[in-house]
């Protein structure tokens, strides 16, 4: 049986027309470390603490050179989005800081502001 070319072309447009969602779904801003500032006060400063340094017994010293952020920003935006928990750790990093709020533009932000404010060279 031939393939109706009516069909056909509405096959094609829908595709295109998901090629385009998709494309507009991920695209993102450039990260802005301001607006993670925010995200870092509402969420990520009780554990950390306002210096970076680590609030609570547990947490890294972000300040620390060759530290936790020399890590690919890959590997940390992870660690971020699903939370993490080193070798013989007593307390993990929950996933998006405990807080399901955070987009991943949220994520891209505060992790631009760690760089920018406790970073060593970033
Ligand atoms: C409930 C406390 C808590 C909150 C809130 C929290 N963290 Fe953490 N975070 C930790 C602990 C504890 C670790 C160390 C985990 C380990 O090494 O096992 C950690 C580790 C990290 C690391 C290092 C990961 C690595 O690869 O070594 C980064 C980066 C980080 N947190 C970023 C954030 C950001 C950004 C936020 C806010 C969105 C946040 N944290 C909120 C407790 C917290």
């Amino acid at each position: 049986m031939p393939f109706p070319k009516k069909t056909a072309r509405f096959g094609l447009s829908a595709l295109m027309a998901v090629m385009v969602l998709a494309a507009q779904a991920s695209a993102q801003e450039d990260p802005d470390p301001a607006r993670g500032k925010r995200v870092y006060r509402g969420t990520c400063i009780a554990c950390h603490g306002p210096t970076g340094k680590g609030g609570i017994p547990g947490t890294p010293d972000f300040t620390k050179g060759n530290g936790v952020l020399s890590q690919d920003d890959s590997v940390l935006t992870d660690h971020i989005r699903n939370g993490f928990r080193s070798k013989g750790s007593t307390m993990p990093m929950p996933a998006k800081g405990g807080n399901p709020k955070l987009t991943d533009q949220d994520i891209q932000n505060v992790l631009a502001y760690l760089h920018e404010e406790f970073g060593e060279e970033n």
